[in-house]
């Protein structure tokens, strides 16, 4: 008897994600600068870090780029540098606003400040802040905005610095999806001197770890934000200032450096894909992608489904991937709700957190798994 099998069973999967073939084309380049750094023997704060600060700064149109541990405390040096704490004595504490739809992580950086979180709704559409709902959550003790470009889509920046400068608070840019975005070929930091990013392996820019970096336009931001890192020191054993032990790693920064000279053409092949995920899905009514425009660098290609888990378990079954960024709106994680506030109950963000769904989209994904994924999605319908 011969057996007959569904044809993705046994296929190989289709990751949401699988560095295997950024390290393959970076392969020779890698070697080199760690060869390079074993040679040099300096771990931290060396060579390697300051050539890749000097060369993402470069490369995403800022003036200077500091390397820190992770796209949390980039975020959370921000804001420090901002001014954003505790408040002063007798005053209420500093509120910081981000989006109810994002990583936990950027919710956790406000809190290292010793701010409160203040959360405003995101638009259905796309997911991101918009001025209007920014505004709706400002309270007197309002002291910055954490503009996430999530997704890889940038916010409206021409709309949301103009509305940070006349409220006379700080932007602080989440773009840790957000690597190479530039908005109408401006760099990110041409609408606030503060863009924070993450090299978390996944993202469109990773490393092997955790690493991080803040890119400026402004020369002075980024000598405090390298005296921050540094435990309040400037290369000596004087402490300046209270600050964090949170470096580049040196080694992190040699595969950073190979993977960058890739980072627009990968960029590239996930525009490609997202696009043909759009034409592949037009008939596809158990699923709706959220919108994007062409600023767009597409760390994920997410969409709302009505029966989400039955999509994702009949995926699974046939090898396909799939994740859910984020599963619970910041208002709705319980070590977060004793530390946050809003003005109106972020519908949109809770109701996206019961839909969403992220599907494989990565630089070295084929157009035909792209396209086996969007057939496998028109067929549960
Ligand atoms: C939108 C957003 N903000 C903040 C972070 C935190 O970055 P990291 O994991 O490098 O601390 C991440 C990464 O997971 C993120 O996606």
């Amino acid at each position: 008897m011969v057996l007959q099998l569904p044809p993705e069973v046994g296929a190989l999967p289709i990751p949401m994600f699988d560095l295997s073939g950024a390290l393959a084309e970076a392969e020779d380049a890698i070697r080199s600068n760690l060869a390079e750094m074993h040679r040099a023997g300096q771990y931290i704060l060396g060579p390697q870090t300051s050539a890749f600060e000097t060369e993402f700064a470069r490369e995403v149109g800022g003036v200077a780029a500091v390397g820190v541990g992770s796209g949390t405390v980039a975020l959370e040096l921000c804001l420090r540098d901002a001014g954003i704490g505790r408040g002063g004595s007798g005053s209420a504490p500093d509120e910081v606003i981000l989006p109810s739809m994002t990583s936990l992580f950027t919710a956790q950086a406000v809190l290292a400040t010793g701010a409160r979180i203040r959360v405003a709704d995101v638009s259905p559409q796309n997911l991101l802040l918009t001025a209007e709902s920014i505004d709706r959550a400002f309270t007197p003790a309002t002291r910055a905005v954490v503009a996430v470009h999530l997704y890889g889509q940038p916010c409206n920046l021409p709309d949301l610095s103009s509305l940070c400068k006349q409220r006379g608070v700080a932007l602080i840019q989440d773009a840790c999806q957000a690597h190479g975005a530039f908005v109408k070929g401006m760099p990110l930091t041409h609408f606030s001197p503060y863009c924070a990013y993450s090299f978390y392996p996944t993202k469109n820019l990773g490393c092997l770890g955790d690493g991080g970096a803040i890119v400026t336009s402004d020369p002075e931001i980024a000598a405090r934000l390298r005296q921050l890192r540094d435990g309040g020191r400037l290369g000596d054993q004087l402490c300046r200032a209270p600050g964090v032990n949170s470096r580049l790693d040196e080694i992190q920064a040699c595969y950073l450096r190979a993977f960058l000279p890739h980072l627009k053409a990968w960029n590239q092949r996930r525009r490609n894909l997202a696009a043909a995920y759009a034409e592949g899905l037009r008939h596809a009514g158990a699923l709706r992608l959220l919108e994007w425009d062409s600023d767009s660098v597409h760390h994920l290609c997410v969409a709302r489904a009505t029966h989400r888990e039955a999509l994702r378990a009949y995926l699974a079954d046939r090898n396909i991937q799939t994740g859910v960024h984020y599963p619970v709106a910041i208002q709705d994680q319980p070590g977060l709700i004793p530390h946050a506030s809003w003005a109106e109950t972020p519908v949109h963000g809770a109701q996206a957190a019961q839909e969403i769904v992220s599907l494989p989209l990565g630089p070295h994904l084929s157009l035909e798994q792209v396209q086996t994924v969007a057939r496998r999605i028109a067929e549960f319908a």
